[in-house]
């Protein structure tokens, strides 16, 4: 179901230092979930991170990848994420301000691509589909567990009022809208989960055909 609304860079800049804790509030195994991703694309080399945030995702998965560009379109969430990855001392962390659907990098540039918590917030969530496609390599792995905010009655009440509070939400996932999304852009859905929470999350992982 989609939601009237559109991405704003102003919540994003107000809401920074709030991030983590709201995050870990409406779905508190977003650490386990990370901490899997990340031992899902181990073997990879070079891994795009889209719309990285405060780095809750990056921080495992730069334990477990020799390369990492680490990218958001907000500079209030990189600079959380950038003190972040220093105090874990990790030193193989590019990190860059990207929007998600204006990707600069060749074709094939990465092996693997994450976009946590994004698709959910774009007017034209194919668009980033396509962009991620293009710089990964053929058999490359995507992965975007993303908050579905139609999963079930609560969640559509929790997110009608973060809606109200300014959350720039567009599409509230429910059921395999998700996944669909992701089949129908080129990708072959290689594993699929429901992470419980007061938010549930959908998390895809898929492979380009
Ligand atoms: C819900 S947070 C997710 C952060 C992190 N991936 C996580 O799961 O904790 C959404 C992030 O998407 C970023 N964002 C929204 N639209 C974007 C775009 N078009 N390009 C890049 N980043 C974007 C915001 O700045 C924000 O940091």
């Amino acid at each position: 179901m989609r939601a009237p609304g559109s991405p704003d860079p102003a919540y994003w800049r107000l809401h920074a230092r709030r991030y983590d804790r709201a995050a870990l509030l409406l779905n508190r195994r977003l650490p386990l979930l990370a901490s899997r991703l990340a031992e899902i694309l181990r073997g990879r080399r070079r891994v795009l991170e889209l719309a990285a945030g405060t780095g809750l995702f990056s921080e495992p998965l730069a334990r477990a990848i020799p390369s990492l560009v680490a990218t958001d379109r907000s500079p209030e969430m990189l600079d959380i994420l950038r003190g972040r990855l220093a105090s874990s001392g990790a030193r193989n962390v590019e990190i860059l301000l990207v929007d998600a659907l204006h990707l600069d990098w060749p074709p094939g540039e990465f092996d693997g691509v994450v976009a946590a918590n994004l698709l959910h917030l774009l007017p034209d969530p194919a668009a980033m589909l396509a962009e991620s496609r293009r710089v990964l390599v053929p058999g490359g792995l995507l992965a975007v567990p993303t908050f579905a905010h139609g999963d079930n009655p609560l969640a559509r009440a929790v997110s009608r009022l973060l809606a109200l509070s300014g959350f720039p939400i567009v599409t509230r996932f429910s059921g395999n809208a998700l996944p669909r999304l992701v089949e129908s852009r080129g990708f072959r859905v290689v594993l699929r989960d429901r992470i419980a929470g007061i938010l549930p999350i959908h998390a895809v992982v898929a492979r380009k055909e």
